[in-house]
């Protein structure tokens, strides 16, 4: 059976051609009072709660228990276990996937062909952990006995964009130690810019690489080493400068051998570690060290324990993942967009891009069949409210679909001015998530257009370009602080499962348009945040993002 003529996928296809166009969750909202808290997950981690809303997309109760049974028709459970339980489900390369090993902070055996890999886990662990002291401390010496004050990540794809965006989330727990660098393109540009403002004596390189084969990186780490003899003149002074962060193979070591790092520096990278955040030692060295680099890991650990025991329909990760088929594979949306409100998340969407299209991005199945349908979105985003002033238009008042996903903390790093930033984001988060789902209709616009007085013929002319259509999917996601556990606990979240005059006419009604209607609901929400009381003047789901936000803010 493939996906397709899966009874259950036929059931939901029968479902959506009958009464996908009627639906229209503003008078979903308006019907159903319980809708908000029927269609929300409270996530209780040992570090604050998670609130994921799912109420504001185009479903039902119908619908999500459609899409429940066909999590299970597919097999879902059966293959979540064969991930936890090592079986080499990566079957194209022959691999466990078992990034879950790396994070499984209880420490309970994980069998990999017969053996245990805990132990062989939780060594590498430690000799992470004692080479990051090392480095931190100022034990570790470079070539002329200074301590490192500089460390370079040398790697690309999925052995940069995690290790880059968990240095930039987590840099406000900070404490002292090395600065770090990426160096990831190909591009000349990228490493002689760094290299220039880098001292050799000072500077430590961690080449990351899964396969060693790379040719970006191995450029890049023979260019950084050329630079690097030039000052040194000496190459026993490279196993001081260069660490390596790859898979245990004979290749590697013989690279490795000539390339002149000792041994007892390459950290082995074991081969099921696929998934991105596999090189985290650049992160956990950065200045926010080892210990927070474990309570990511224990976030993580939390979010692979409810990802492998909840049920389905109270699973955070299925969840979000059954409604990315719903919109993909029914509405044919093609994008995604990830849009987290929180600064230090910069590249957060960026990690998730790659993790999410290089895994996904394939028409050729299990069977080695092509797909009649599909596979994973376009996953795009910038942070908010940047991307309110970029690109937001097109996903109010634009023709296609684009859900998006929502993150924001319901505390800031940085409450500066009493708060006034996070309150004027937090508005902003609220409103936007809000418009899209109510929109406005042809005769809120009329009234607000009279009201301001337009009356007549220039009236109706401006009219239809004052009408949202609304009804446009979104989640929210909001976690107290933006922690190392959280962050974890984030990142577990998704990585489970499997878009002349006309053009200034148009640019116009831009501003006109999109910045107005957020404007106007933030300003009413920005009073509703400055006191504790609960509110109820919005839709269900806006009422319970706001109080769930109130009660995160202590
Ligand atoms: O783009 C292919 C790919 O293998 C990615 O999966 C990976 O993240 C990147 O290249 C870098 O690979 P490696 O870690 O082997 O250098």
């Amino acid at each position: 059976v493939t996906s397709h003529s899966d009874p259950n996928f036929q059931k939901l296809q029968d479902w959506y051609t009958a009464h996908a166009l009627n639906l229209n969750m503003r008078h979903m909202f308006e019907a159903d009072k319980e809708r908000f808290s029927k269609l929300s997950l409270n996530l209780k981690t040992e570090d604050g709660d998670i609130l994921l809303d799912f109420s504001k997309n185009l479903i039902t109760d119908e619908v999500m228990k459609m899409l429940v049974d066909l999590a299970k028709s597919r097999g879902i459970e059966a293959a979540r276990e064969k991930m936890f339980t090592g079986e080499k489900i990566n079957f194209t390369e022959g691999r466990a996937v078992l990034h879950v090993a790396l994070r499984n902070r209880s420490n309970k055996p994980i069998m990999v062909g017969g053996k245990d890999v805990m132990p062989e886990v939780n060594k590498v662990l430690e000799k992470m952990k004692g080479f990051c002291h090392r480095v931190r401390s100022g034990e570790w010496k470079g070539y002329t006995g200074k301590a490192i004050t500089d460390v370079v990540n040398v790697g690309i794809g999925g052995s940069d964009l995690g290790p880059l965006m968990v240095t930039e989330a987590l840099k406000p727990y900070s404490k002292g130690g090395p600065r770090v660098w990426f160096v990831s393109n190909i591009d000349g540009t990228h490493i002689a810019k760094t290299l220039a403002r880098l001292n050799a004596e000072t500077t430590l390189f961690i080449v990351a690489s899964k396969t060693f084969t790379t040719q970006e990186t191995i450029t890049n780490a023979e260019s950084a080493k050329e630079w690097f003899l030039e000052h040194a003149k000496d190459v026993t002074a490279v196993a001081k400068h260069f660490v390596a962060l790859s898979t245990n193979g004979v290749i590697k070591i013989h690279f490795w051998k000539e390339f002149g790092t000792s041994h007892e520096y390459i950290f082995p990278l074991f081969l099921f570690l696929f998934y991105s955040l596999r090189q985290l030692t650049s992160p956990s060295l950065s200045s926010s060290g080892f210990e927070n680099f474990e309570k990511l890991l224990s976030g993580a650990h939390w979010m692979d324990n409810h990802f492998r025991t909840a049920p389905l329909d109270k699973n955070a990760p299925v969840l979000l993942a059954l409604l990315g088929i719903w919109y993909i594979n029914f509405f044919h949306a093609e994008t995604h967009a990830m849009l987290p409100y929180d600064q230090y998340m910069h590249r957060f969407t960026a990690y998730f891009q790659q993790g999410d299209m290089e895994s996904n991005g394939k028409y050729i199945t299990n069977h080695g069949k092509r797909v009649n349908y599909h596979t994973g979105p376009i996953v795009w985003g910038e942070p908010g409210t940047n991307g309110q002033h970029a690109f937001y238009q097109l996903i109010h008042q634009g023709t296609r679909m684009v859900p998006s996903d929502f993150l924001i903390p319901a505390q800031t790093q940085h409450p500066i001015r009493n708060n006034l930033h996070h309150k004027i984001l937090l508005a902003n988060f609220l409103a936007q998530t809000e418009a899209l789902m109510k929109g406005k209709t042809t005769e809120e616009a009329r009234k607000e257009l009279e009201a301001s007085g337009l009356s007549g013929e220039e009236l109706e002319k401006i009219l239809p370009h004052k009408v949202f259509q609304g009804n446009r999917p979104t989640n929210s996601i909001i976690f107290k602080k933006l922690s190392p556990y959280t962050l974890g606990a984030l990142i577990g979240e998704r990585s489970q499962c499997f878009s002349s005059l006309t053009a200034t006419d148009i640019k116009k009604s831009i501003k006109l348009l999109l910045v107005e209607l957020g404007k106007q609901l933030a300003k009413k929400i920005e009073p509703e945040l400055k006191d504790a009381a609960e509110v109820h003047s919005h839709d269900s789901s806006t009422n319970g993002l706001i109080n769930f936000l109130k009660k995160n803010f202590a």
